[in-house]
């Protein structure tokens, strides 16, 4: 040990070490404060993969009740189930168990959740009668062995388990259940995802694919490029007047949130995420890109309005994103689902590194 600490003890030894550190450790520290205070953070280099210059995380979207609101945070935790607090609570139909999205009610996108510390709060539109509750956002096994355990719910003919969620006392409200079902005019329940594995199905690129995921539709991360749908938004523009789009689609942009993704970067271009078999995001694990995103009427809802538009963007999407999806030719396909390999974190600002 002590051949270790010999050196730096030594005068001249000492000498060099306060130099090396004023000369190199100080700088770097200073240029990786700088770059975190910007939100970028250095670029590591990446031994498999080639890190592309100029391409960054530009936003991330957790929504943490399935088809409501997404939340647009600064940096994320995830696993290999997806990000932290994305969809690990959805609403089921009282009865029959099964899970519920914004295809079928669209106005799901204005219920609103929000973190605030280690509180999930749910909000309303104005005038919904509706009030607000709050929810524990990381419930112990102490609380949900308070909560009803449902042994099975449907979602997409697989059966798991979920827990029907109870409101913190504060602010005073009915149960979520209740809440929800006068919302939707229908018995339902908020409930939260329960321990049994949700296996996600194998792709065509990945046969034996073994991955787990919470309430996303299929797999636990959607990336997309920015300029993915600054692309569909110029083929909308050319189609205004034609197939029942609107005229006001010759101005009205196509947010980004619309296809709800969890990763969204700038600087590679339109549909660049096609082309990546595999990434790295800052010094994160590898993320494999099991699939495309295949596409029904879901972008069609305004996040903003909850209204569902006949036909922006699928007859937009239909004329130029079909046929990327081996499995299912016909689909327009937009964004990439990503399983990864390993617990991460990502941060706004993040390189990205692909093969
Ligand atoms: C679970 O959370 C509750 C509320 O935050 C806390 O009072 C309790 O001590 C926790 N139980 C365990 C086992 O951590």
């Amino acid at each position: 040990m002590s051949s270790i600490y010999l050196p730096l003890t030594g005068s001249s030894g000492g000498f060099s070490a306060s130099l090396y550190a004023l000369l190199v450790i100080c700088p770097a520290v200073l240029m990786y404060n700088y770059l975190s205070s910007i939100g970028a953070r250095p670029c590591a280099p990446s031994v498999e993969l080639t890190t592309m210059p100029g391409v960054r995380v530009s936003k991330i979207l957790i929504h943490p009740l399935k088809s409501c609101r997404g939340i647009s945070v600064q940096h994320s935790r995830y696993t290999p189930e997806g990000l932290e607090y994305d969809r690990r609570w959805c609403i089921i139909e009282a009865k029959e168990k099964t899970v519920i999205t914004a295809r079928e009610f669209p106005k799901m996108v204005l219920i609103t959740p929000k973190i605030e510390g280690d509180v999930l709060s749910i909000s309303f539109p104005h005038g919904s009668g509706c009030e607000p509750f709050s929810l524990p956002l990381c419930p112990n096994q102490t609380i949900l062995d308070r909560w009803e355990r449902l042994e099975k719910i449907m979602m997409w003919h697989v059966p798991f388990d979920a827990y029907i969620c109870e409101a913190l006392p504060s602010p005073p409200s009915r149960s979520p259940s209740a809440v929800l079902s006068s919302y939707f005019g229908r018995p339902v329940h908020l409930v939260y995802k329960g321990a049994q594995p949700r296996a996600c199905d194998p792709t065509a690129t990945h046969p034996k694919l073994e991955a787990n995921a919470v309430f996303q539709d299929c797999f636990p991360l959607m990336v997309l490029s920015e300029e993915s749908t600054t692309r569909i938004e110029e083929e909308l523009r050319g189609h205004v007047g034609t197939q029942g789009i609107d005229e006001r689609w010759k101005t009205e942009s196509l947010v980004i949130e619309r296809f709800r993704p969890n990763v969204v970067f700038q600087g590679a271009g339109p549909f660049a995420e096609d082309s990546w078999e595999e990434i790295r995001i800052g010094s994160g694990p590898i993320i494999s890109m099991v699939s495309k995103c295949t596409r029904c009427l879901l972008p069609n809802v305004s996040p903003d309005t909850g209204e569902r538009d006949k036909a922006v963007p699928y007859k937009t999407l239909m004329k130029f994103r079909t046929g990327f999806d081996p499995q299912d030719k016909m689909k327009p396909c937009v964004g990439c689902n990503g399983v990864p390999s390993a617990n991460g974190e990502i941060r706004v600002g993040d390189c990205v590194a692909a093969r």
